[in-house]
């Protein structure tokens, strides 16, 4: 259980609150890049508590302003974009993407007063079919290079879900182990034996109980960028990828999760308290020897929240989670919650959170602060039983000199 102030410092993230602060040390993926395309050049955008908008110009450069023109504060989602920024549509003031007013069109001739108009403005940066922006002071970090941002020879793709719950919901489910054997392995067979039929492989039978193996224990190691997440199941050993090898919780918001050819991100962007863009990121790895199709753009797809019935969407494994997160509520209280051994994980995060708040009110970069161009060419993650592009280490990936260890935190269940 969390006091009622613990619970506010680790939830909300707007502008000058200890979590939006250490949130704005960090790039956030805001956008697919291919929702911004001359037929959609501008798109309105929430991140942390705070209005924005979102502009691709004419010459392909993408800037993130404040909403309101400065003149008689017309929306700016509606401007017309330019070769060098976004002309407002009602006088036609122009604006480039550091928010600067580069055009008065129709204040007096040498005027100079445009030179005095600025814009709040973020910088943007676009990666592997994403637009990330960075909302905190300088110097500013580098967008770090994730693998399956930045490989060459992968099929990629796209899928948001606008949620309406706090962000740290989300995330604390990635130090969750353990729900995957209930939410994925027994109420899904329940609920897609309900609304798909029994005929289609979705039987569920109380009776034989065809929940997951039981996990044997959880644990979970600091590294230079978050945590590390193993598990041990019944009938597996130490040996097994789940555990000697495990997936990243990349701080402060990521989980890298896949299987086999499948390396995805799930990114759990906070909107503002109580509401959160869940981005699936997915790179898929050819077969061996064969070349990924060419892409233009990473498609998008918004996956909507709720069925026809207007109940949760929960017929596939990350709808499943997301119904595990709204369904605590807007904001979780978490003044009365009750945590038990298999929550260990979670109360390492909780503790990680809190260091880092401090981290950041000291005036030090925080955790996963990237600032050497030469490690950030391709920061290759461990994902257990995974294929690799060729060139980081192929059929069965870079991780496997990994031993099995006794991880940091461990939680016994068994
Ligand atoms: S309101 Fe934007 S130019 Fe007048
Ligand atoms: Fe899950």
């Amino acid at each position: 259980m969390l006091t009622q102030e613990q619970n506010e410092r680790l939830t909300r993230v707007g502008p000058g609150t200890p979590m939006g602060e250490l949130m704005r040390r960090y790039w956030h993926p805001i956008s697919a890049s291919a929702d911004l395309s001359e037929e959609t050049p501008t798109k309105e955008v929430r991140l942390l508590g705070e209005d924005l908008v979102l502009f691709r110009n004419t010459s392909g450069k993408v800037g993130l302003i404040e909403p309101s023109c400065a003149h008689r504060k017309a929306n700016l989602s509606y401007g017309i974009p330019e070769p060098n920024g976004i002309r407002c549509a009602y006088h036609g003031w122009l604006y480039d993407e550091t928010g600067q007013c580069i055009e008065q069109p129709s204040e007096p001739e040498g005027s100079r007063f445009k030179e005095k108009v600025k814009l709040k403005a973020y910088p943007v940066q676009e990666l592997g079919g994403l637009v990330f922006a960075y909302m905190g002071p300088e110097p500013i970090p580098l967008l770090p290079r994730w693998d399956a941002l930045v490989w060459e020879n992968v099929t990629r793709s796209i899928t948001s879900v606008q949620l309406p719950c706090n962000w740290l919901q989300c995330q604390e489910n990635s130090l969750d182990p353990v729900h995957f054997q209930w939410l994925h392995h027994y109420y899904g067979p329940y609920t897609m034996s309900r609304k798909k039929g029994k005929d289609e492989g979705n039987a569920f039978d109380r009776s034989t109980v065809n929940r997951g193996r039981a996990h044997v224990k959880v644990g979970f190691d600091m590294t230079s960028y978050g945590i590390i997440k193993r598990r041990l199941l019944e009938g597996e050993t130490e040996e097994d990828e789940w555990w000697r090898i495990g997936h990243p919780i990349i701080f402060p918001y990521t989980l890298r999760v896949g299987w086999g050819s499948t390396h995805s991100f799930q990114f759990r962007v906070p909107i503002d308290d109580t509401h959160t863009m869940h981005l699936l990121y997915q790179a898929v790895v050819p077969e061996p020897g064969e070349t990924a199709p060419h892409q233009d753009v990473v498609p998008h797809e918004e996956r909507p929240l709720y069925d026809e019935n207007g109940r949760l969407n929960d017929t596939i494994i990350p709808a499943q989670d997301e119904l595990a997160w709204v369904i605590q509520g807007p904001l979780m209280d978490r003044t009365t919650e009750r945590l038990g051994v298999t929550d260990q994980g979670l109360i390492m995060y909780r503790r990680l959170l809190e260091e880092q708040m401090q981290v950041v009110a000291d005036g030090g970069d925080p955790l996963n602060t990237h600032r050497d161009p030469a490690q950030n060419q391709c920061i290759v993650l461990p994902q257990e039983y995974s294929r690799y592009p060729e060139e980081y280490g192929g059929e069965k990936g870079p991780f496997q000199s990994e031993r099995p260890h006794e991880p940091d935190v461990v939680g016994v269940l068994v």
